[in-house]
């Protein structure tokens, strides 16, 4: 179900969902999936991801070595790993914020900067949002800029209602509480629908409640929408909670990974889930050790 154009009282966009089995290349984007063992999901109109053999270096300091991730349309990828290890480097060169300097980028089979990334968003830390715009401007600065200002806006409505502030477009960022004030980012950047998003720590600012409710948040819209969601993540029970995939990042490559088969929704503390968590905090400790 597209929730943006299906939410109440917002008006119908012009853009329907695209239909995987309309789309060109939907069968080898099923294939891709079916290979990396994704359940499919709702939406099921998510990105292909693959990172092929990526290395960086910033000055004489090699950060990135020879990462290989791929993830299927609509699968959903945490990664978790010690400060410093790489992994905001990772997302920006996944969404193409930063060159690679060897090996490849694809999205849909296309480099960012050709095209690639016109279907992925990023969700940042802090909100970023405009302080002397209000909330519904913010969110339509997300909207694709070839749209009227009229369908901007009722698509921006419909947007925040996705995330929980229906009606609360006129207000200044000002006045919202940390955790709406991140509702506001995400709702920016889901305006456009997009096929990926990068989340980079999203909630690492919040509260715990706040931080759990925003957990079952991301959950309900990554399976109303079916993009492919790549999140950045120091909690591993967030990671866990949310994630089809851990892959965890030691100083420049990917040194581990597990698949979670857990039932949606998960309940934070449920044993199979505790257990999975240890394992990754022993691998993440571990390192720390050595
Ligand atoms: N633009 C840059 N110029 C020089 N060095 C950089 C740049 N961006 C990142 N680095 C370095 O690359 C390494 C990895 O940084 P990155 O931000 O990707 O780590 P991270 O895993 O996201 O850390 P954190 O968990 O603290 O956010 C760090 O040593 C960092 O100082
Ligand atoms: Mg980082």
């Amino acid at each position: 179900m597209n929730a943006i154009s299906a939410a109440p009282g917002a008006l119908r966009l012009d853009r329907a969902p695209p239909r995987l089995d309309a789309e060109p290349d939907a069968e080898r984007r099923t294939a891709a999936r079916q290979r990396a063992g994704a359940r499919a999901g709702p939406g099921d109109r998510g990105a292909e991801l693959r990172i092929s053999g990526v290395g960086k270096r910033f000055d004489d300091k090699e950060v990135l070595s020879a990462i290989d991730l791929a993830a299927a349309p609509g699968e959903f990828v945490a990664i978790v790993g010690r400060s410093g290890c790489g992994k905001s480097t990772l997302l920006r060169l996944a969404l193409g914020l930063e060159s690679v300097d060897r090996g490849t980028v694809l999205i849909d089979g296309r480099a960012p900067d050709a095209g690639g990334a016109a279907s992925a968003r990023f969700v940042f830390q802090e909100p970023r949002l405009l302080p002397w715009e209000r909330v519904a401007a913010n969110v339509a600065l997300g909207a694709p800029r070839d749209r009227a200002a009229a369908t901007r806006a009722a698509m921006a409505e419909a947007a925040l209602a996705e995330v929980g502030l229906a009606g609360q477009g006129g207000e200044r960022p000002a006045v919202l509480s940390g955790g709406q004030r991140q509702r506001v980012a995400l709702a920016r950047a889901l305006v456009s629908r997009p096929r990926l998003l990068a989340l980079d720590e999203p909630l690492g600012a919040l509260d715990a409640l706040t931080r759990i409710e925003m957990q079952e948040l991301l959950e309900r819209v990554w399976q109303a929408e079916g993009f492919t969601a790549l999140l950045v993540t120091h909690d591993v029970a967030e990671a866990v909670a949310l994630a089809d995939r851990v892959l965890v990042m030691e100083t420049g490559r990917i040194a581990h990974e597990e698949r979670i088969d857990l039932p949606r929704p998960r309940r934070h503390g449920d044993a199979e889930g505790a257990a999975i968590e240890r394992r990754i905090l022993d691998r993440l400790l571990a390192r720390r050790k050595s």
